[in-house]
């Protein structure tokens, strides 16, 4: 494998856009429009600068890295990769269609993964001629930093496919842990509703946002507390994944808490929109 396709610069596709350009593969980083294209290079400059500035990269490296990204705002541009590994928006609409059309496009041997948090692989696997290719590969934000990959099989998804994604995920420098498909896979089943529950308890009156993280902090010894990795995460990615497991389970311990839908329809998303739990 040499060349691969991210489909989405957002804050998950520009991460694994990144890390993919370290190693030395040649990636092609395709979003609908250049706007995204452009802030999510930004973000990557962004992060190169972090490790420049801590002695972790040279500015030759980083030259480099940056000359093995190529952005396009084609779809049909990936066609050549040698694996795509898909990170839009998290709408199942949205997703079937770019499978379909890699599908279509892309070589019938291509892995196509999904960085889908929560959404069935079999579903998506189904739209196209290779289910068999299909796969998860769900990265953890900040991608650069997280040491977890969650390799999901869905359920044509063959062998050869998932030792491919673990020996990647090994290149990457990155842990893989495989996992059989079921809503939210393993971190965000269990994440996703304790970070719910400190919305209700903070709807409650129990305690405020900073006094809950500071607890969990402290209490549970968490690297930040729930709220503020609620915001890291994005709260309409919160939203949506505990909008799955409700759905999927049909059990009301996954109700996903009216302040925290109070939220994302108000546009306060967390980092990405500046406000969030807390303002940036
Ligand atoms: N990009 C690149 N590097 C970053 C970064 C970013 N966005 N944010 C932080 N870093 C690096 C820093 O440069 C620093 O590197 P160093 O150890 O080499 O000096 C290191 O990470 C620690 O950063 P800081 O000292 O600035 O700050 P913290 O100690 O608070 O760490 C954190 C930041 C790593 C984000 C830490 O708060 C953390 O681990 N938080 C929890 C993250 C988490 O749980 N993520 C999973 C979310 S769930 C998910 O993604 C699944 C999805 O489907 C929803």
């Amino acid at each position: 494998m040499k060349k691969i396709g991210v489909i989405g610069a957002g804050t998950m596709g520009n991460g694994i856009a990144q890390v993919l350009a370290q190693v030395g593969f040649n990636v092609v980083l395709s979003d609908i429009n250049q706007e995204s294209l452009d802030k999510g290079m930004a973000q990557i400059e962004k992060s190169f600068k972090r490790l420049i500035d801590k002695d972790k990269m040279s500015e030759e490296e980083k030259q480099q890295a940056l000359s093995n990204i190529e952005t396009t705002i084609e779809l049909v541009d990936v066609k050549d990769c040698d694996m795509i590994i898909e990170a839009a928006s998290e709408n199942v609409e949205i997703k079937k269609n770019i499978f379909r059309e890699l599908d279509r496009i892309c070589d019938e041997k291509t892995i196509l993964a999904t960085n889908t948090s929560s959404l069935s692989i079999t579903e998506l696997a189904g739209v196209t001629h290779r289910p068999h290719k299909v796969i998860g590969m769900h990265f953890f934000n900040p991608v650069p930093v997280m040491k977890l990959v969650e390799v999901i099989r869905g359920m044509s998804t063959e062998e050869e496919a998932v030792n491919s994604v673990i020996e990647l995920c090994k290149k990457l420098q990155k842990s893989p842990v495989k996992v059989e498909e079921a809503p939210g896979f393993v971190v965000n089943r269990i994440l996703v509703p304790m970070i719910n529950e400190a919305v209700g308890v903070m709807a409650d009156g129990v305690a405020k946002a900073a006094e809950i993280d500071e607890a969990m902090k402290l209490g549970a010894n968490h690297p930040i507390g729930p709220l503020a990795l609620a915001d890291l995460i994005g709260l309409d990615v919160c939203l949506a994944i505990m909008e799955v497991l409700y759905e999927e389970f049909a059990d009301t311990k996954y109700r996903p808490h009216p302040l925290l839908k109070k939220y994302v329809r108000a546009g306060y998303l967390g980092r990405k929109t500046k406000k969030g739990f807390y303002e940036y």
